[in-house]
């Protein structure tokens, strides 16, 4: 009677959503404690953790661990813990290159000799410090320059989280954290309440086709790290804390802590010491992988669309952008090129091959590009050479010894698994084929997450036949039972899939289903996308040796190094213009600095005035392009007079930005850096920036303040300390002394764009097409203080030979200028530092004229230029192209930029 009424309680409370597990009445683990720490082989600690009471819930808790951690570098810690006995599912190593932990040793499970009383340790030339408890085992990491603690995984009685809790398929752990830290990260997630995540909204991260305007869900890709940005006294520092798991995980974060509870892999945690933003991602992505170089043509602006039935339409479209003089550099197929839905094939009558090759060697020779969509599975039938070939070499994933079947466009189909060697082999001679068919520039893989219109275990009866394409085609044709037979597919923890705790195999791959070596797809889910990145790269490298360009929906931790992405399917509403930002800017921290949303929305119809501010900020996103749903009306730029006005307005800006974003790209690919970053990554200290998500900076200079509502004709805008020039008008400058939001004006066709104090910013003169705009004279626009009498200014230059495969100094394709400028006593100087030049010169770039802005007396913009056209005020202004600290280097250095 009495264990009835609890029943019915827990009960009840699951019926109101709550959470039980994590109640403070119901603690799922005592945790465990240190039983014997010693030194690892490959420097480290290796130490064994013993369970202190075992229990039921979510599984028996594994008896003994594996405890492991070093200082891999100076600023960056692990903190490994698995099963000691068994080995365990961990993202492989081979696709995320990183040191493993020592191999588990045979253990007695008793204490080893050579233990020791565990102190708090600190490790020469570390900043971050780890240190422990033994019973329970506890552990946090402090940072040594200033005592935080960053990570703290005590709980007290009174905290409604658990000690330590490691069970087959459930783990879990907590940090304290101080009230007032600032958290971004965890995605992918959609965040009404802007970049900085907000107590108590759930953070769920499992790939999941469920569409960009489901709020606070599980969305296509899995990026379990966040950075920290702590500000005490004014004294700002971040730091960031990747988990490393593949698997299923909630993530509650309280305000004043954080709890992960993860079904199933193991804690590899890597802490991140910062302390500034821009340290946090250099260090992360020294670990996860660069982000990929991007060849220049891919900051121009791209246009696509599901529906452009044949190659005419497509035709028409480009035309249609040149007549209205709007850039475009690359036009998109969804998959109406296809026959059948089938991937990497033709449609004979629509896009009859003769026609489409006529086609792209015109527009290649203007410099244009061509990209088409795939998706991962591989329609199931007899006469479709793809598919033959990839039976006959084995490479799909199995379900019963059987190639798992499931539906998506193509109707009944097979999942290649990229897991298996054979799989990516297959695959790229796939592309080669595909590519000897028809010359695409990229590719864009989609569907990848993995998406299937059917759920659990299916068949195709004899005879019938699963429609493709859209319409009825994404209702499941197959016959299907679940399979909830295994404790892979019902785990006893429920993660809130696609935000409603759907099962986890719900309209994707049975999660019982087996890749290659036996891994479970369970374990595996959440980096399908990513591994189908990386043998999509594998194969567009092979080819031409070209620059590779993919654009992949589903993305995992180090999806950076292979892909840009795209937030998915949005809609044309004006919250979804404003969570673009949000989006794009974790992506940036995630390490996929090349992101951007539909312009326009997906679906379903935006309208005029909605287009023409998405396009404003669409401008400047990294990845700009207009895609839209098979359903939708037609929405490429030209097709409204006023959409066309603001499009030419700001594309026409971002393509004489061009050589400022290709600086970006660059180093965004050698440091980590986003592209288009939070407003704190350069105001660390301004506690005002630390949640604005209306406003970004595309470097560290450059601010974007886009309308985001409705009938608005002007913008509240926040203004760092400091003086900012409006990049389309440079007479206008505003002056801030202090953060503070100030209103401008925002006609229609105008987005708000300035240009911070103390930059120098490489402009050209802008064009249609980004390999033309390419071409043209350089101007310098130098930003000092507003009325400045002294100081100075920086920026930079790097352009290469944008489309072989590898960006980097040294190569001879590539050059490289640091651009300096002074003020002081009345003269302006202006030099340059070229590292390599011999790509410039065979260009012939020059610099035909320098912009100085803010200086005193001067109204305005102040002008000089060089190359024998009229300088306003020779006597105040002397240019140089010398290395200001090899004076004798000054000849040589004139010529290179000349
Ligand atoms: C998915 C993609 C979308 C694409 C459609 C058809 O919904 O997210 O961009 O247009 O599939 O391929």
């Amino acid at each position: 009677m009495f264990s009835c009424r609890i029943l019915l309680v827990l009960l009840l409370l699951c019926i109101l959503g709550i959470d039980v597990a994590s109640s403070s009445s119901a603690k799922i683990g005592k945790g465990y404690r240190l039983i014997s720490i010693e030194n690892a082989p490959n420097g480290g600690l290796v130490g064994l953790l013993q369970v202190k009471q075992k229990n039921n819930i979510y599984g028996s808790d594994i008896p003994l661990l594996q405890l492991y951690v070093k200082h891999e570098t100076g600023t960056r810690l692990r903190v490994h813990i698995t099963d000691a006995k068994k080995q365990r599912w961990e993202v492989p190593y081979n696709l995320l290159p990183r040191e493993k932990p020592p191999a588990l040793k045979k253990i007695s499970g008793r204490s080893s000799k050579n233990s020791y009383t565990p102190e708090a340790k600190d490790y020469a030339g570390s900043e971050l410090i780890f240190t422990y408890t033994t019973d329970p085992f506890t552990f946090s990491v402090k940072r040594k320059s200033n005592g935080q603690t960053l990570f703290d995984s005590r709980s007290e009685e009174s905290d409604p989280y658990s000690d330590l809790v490691f069970k087959d398929q459930y783990l879990e752990i907590s940090t304290k954290l101080p009230k007032d830290a600032s958290l971004y990260g965890l995605g992918e997630n959609t965040q009404p309440h802007g970049i900085k995540l907000y107590p108590n909204d759930p953070y769920t991260l499992y790939t999941t086709d469920i569409s960009a305007i489901n709020l606070n869900a599980d969305l296509y890709g899995s990026h379990p790290v966040y950075m920290d940005l702590r500000n005490v006294n004014s004294e700002a520092s971040a730091h960031a804390v990747l988990l490393l798991n593949s698997n299923g995980m909630d993530v509650f974060y309280r305000g004043n802590s954080l709890t992960y509870k993860v079904i199933g892999g193991v804690f590899d945690f890597s802490f991140f010491s910062g302390p500034t933003p821009l340290s946090v991602v250099d260090q992360y992505t020294a670990f996860i992988g660069r982000p990929a170089a991007m060849p220049y043509w891919a900051f121009g602006f791209h246009q696509c669309r599901w529906g452009y039935h044949n190659l005419s339409v497509v035709e028409d479209v480009v035309e249609s952008y040149k007549k209205a003089k709007i850039p475009l550099d690359v036009i998109w197929n969804d998959d109406d090129h296809m026959d059948g839905h089938k991937d990497f094939t033709l449609n004979p009558t629509n896009y009859p091959r003769p026609k489409l090759l006529a086609f792209l060697d015109k527009i290649h020779a203007r410099g244009m590009k061509y990209i088409v969509i795939i998706d991962p599975g591989i329609g199931v039938n007899k006469s479709y050479g793809v598919y033959q070939r990839g039976l006959a070499n084995d490479v799909f994933i199995k379900y019963g010894g059987k190639p798992y079947l499931a539906q998506v466009w193509p109707g009944a189909l097979n999942f290649p698994d990229y897991l298996n060697p054979k799989t990516v082999e297959w695959w790229g001679d796939e592309i080669r084929r595909f590519h000897e068919l028809v010359p695409v520039d990229g590719l864009w893989i989609d569907m990848n997450e993995a998406s299937n219109f059917c759920t659990g275990l299916c068949t195709l009866p004899e005879g019938r036949i699963c429609p493709n394409g859209t319409g009825p085609g994404w209702i499941c044709c197959l016959d299907c039972k679940n399979v909830t037979a295994t404790k892979w597919d019902d785990p006893p923890y429920k993660i809130n899939a696609s935000g409603i705790q759907a099962p986890i195999g719900y309209k994707t791959i049975a999660t019982s289903a087996y890749h290659y070596n036996g891994v479970l797809e369970y374990d595996a889910h959440s980096i399908y996308g990513f591994s189908q990145s990386v043998a999509t790269h594998k194969g567009l490298q092979g080819l031409q040796g070209k620059r590779p360009f993919i654009l992949s929906r589903s993305t995992f931790v180090g999806s950076g190094h292979y892909a840009a992405h795209w937030t998915g399917d949005n809609k044309g509403t004006w919250d979804d213009l404003k969570y673009s930002i949000s989006t794009m800017l974790n992506f940036g921290i995630f390490g996929i600095p090349m992101v951007g949303s539909d312009i326009c929305g997906f679906y379903p119809a935006p309208t005029e005035e909605l287009c023409n501010r998405w396009i404003e900020l669409g401008a400047f996103y990294p990845f700009s392009r207009d895609h839209a749903n098979y359903y939708s009306p037609r929405q490429e730029l030209y097709q409204w007079k006023t959409v066309a006005i603001s499009a030419r307005n700001a594309l026409g800006m971002r393509y004489k930005l061009l050589p400022y974003l290709y600086t970006l790209n660059y180093e965004a690919h050698t440091t980590g850096s986003p592209i288009a970053r939070p407003l704190f990554f350069t105001f660390t200290n301004e506690t005002r920036c630390y949640g604005l998500s209306t406003q970004f900076l595309l470097g560290s200079s450059l601010m974007v303040s886009p309308v985001l509502n409705k009938g608005k004709r002007e913008v509240k805008v926040l203004f760092p300390p400091g003086s900012w020039y409006n990049v389309f008008d440079m007479t206008q400058v505003i002056v801030s002394k202090e953060s503070h939001f100030l209103t401008l004006d925002a006609p229609l066709h105008v987005i708000n764009v300035h240009l911070y104090q103390n930059a120098i910013i490489p402009m050209q003169r802008g064009g249609l097409i980004s390999k033309e705009a390419r071409m043209t004279p350089f101007t310098l626009i130098v930003t000092f203080p507003l009325g400045a009498t002294s100081g100075e200014a920086k920026g930079n230059l790097f352009l290469d030979e944008d489309e072989l495969p590898e960006m980097k100094l040294g190569s001879g394709y590539s050059t490289y200028v640091d651009f300096y400028a002074t003020v002081s006593k009345g003269m302006v100087k202006v030099w340059s530092d070229v590292k390599e030049n011999k790509f410039a010169l065979d260009k012939g770039w020059i610099i035909e004229k320098v912009t100085v802005l803010g200086l005193k007396g001067i109204r305005g913009a102040f002008e000089i230029n060089i190359d024998g056209n009229p300088v306003d005020d020779i006597s105040k202004v002397e240019f140089s192209t010398t290395d200001h600290k090899n004076p004798d280097k000054l000849e040589e250095g004139r010529d290179k930029m000349k």
